[in-house]
């Protein structure tokens, strides 16, 4: 597949580097032309303008900032209607109510993969969001016996089982969750799963396996 990126930071380069391995074309396109000549010049791909990024692919990965994202979807204007568009962003804010010494995140925005989807008319699904950079970039997908899964939220079925060929390619497993309209489940899922981690508690912990599971389907 034809990949864009816009973005040329950890995620740009976690997932990039290894779609790039895996054989695909990856442009990646970012405000700063020495950043994103730097990371494709490091997975193997091409560089180019975020608008570069937005026309290049059957799919494109917005890598950025939560706060980046009006100035972006205003910069690719019309270029991402109707694309495949993979939306890992949090949008991680401050815990005011933390006590303190703790880090903490609450959400600040609760529907970013919906927002997306409607500012650009893309195909918009959320995955990739819920675990670090360094958890996509590593060598290790198989956990206490089990493939790490990707949960994908996403309206279009076909932008849907692009993605999933995309997380089989990086060797995880896609994990279908649902329409567009449940991406804020995932985005709550991350804030709430990192928040565990930073303080140190195990999230896998909390979940019993699926035949130890209530909600088995008969
Ligand atoms: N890192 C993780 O472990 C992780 C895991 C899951 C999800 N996420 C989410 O993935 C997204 C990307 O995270 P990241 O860790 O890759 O971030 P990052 O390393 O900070 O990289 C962000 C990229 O966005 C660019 N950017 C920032 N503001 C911009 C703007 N106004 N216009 C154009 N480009 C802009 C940056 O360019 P400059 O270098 O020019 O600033 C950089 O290339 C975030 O929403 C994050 O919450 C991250």
């Amino acid at each position: 597949m034809r990949i864009g990126i816009i973005g040329a930071g950890a995620m740009a380069r976690a997932l990039g580097d290894g779609w790039a391995a895996a054989g695909h074309e990856v442009l990646v396109g970012a405000r700063s032309a020495t950043a994103a000549g730097e990371l494709a010049a490091a997975i193997g791909g091409r560089a180019g303008s975020i608008r570069d990024a937005a026309g290049f692919g059957d799919v494109v990965l917005l890598a950025l900032p939560v706060d980046a994202l009006d100035e972006v979807l205003r910069t690719a204007d019309g270029l991402l209607a109707g694309r495949t568009v993979i939306d890992c962003t949090n949008a991680f804010a401050p815990d005011a109510a933390a006590p303190e010494g703790v880090t903490a995140f609450v959400l600040s925005e609760d529907a970013v993969a919906e927002r997306i989807a409607a500012a650009s008319g893309a195909h918009v699904v959320k995955a990739f969001n819920v675990c670090a950079a360094e958890v996509w970039e590593s060598e290790t997908r198989v956990f206490e016996g089990r493939r790490l899964a990707v949960p994908l939220c996403g309206d279009d079925p076909a932008a849907v089982q692009r993605v999933a060929t995309l997380v089989e390619d990086l060797k995880l497993q896609p994990l279908s969750a649902g329409g567009l309209h449940r991406a804020k489940y995932l985005e709550a899922v991350s804030v709430f799963t990192v928040g565990l981690w930073f303080a140190g508690q195990d999230a896998r912990a909390i979940f019993p396996p699926l035949d130890a599971a209530f909600a088995v389907a008969d």
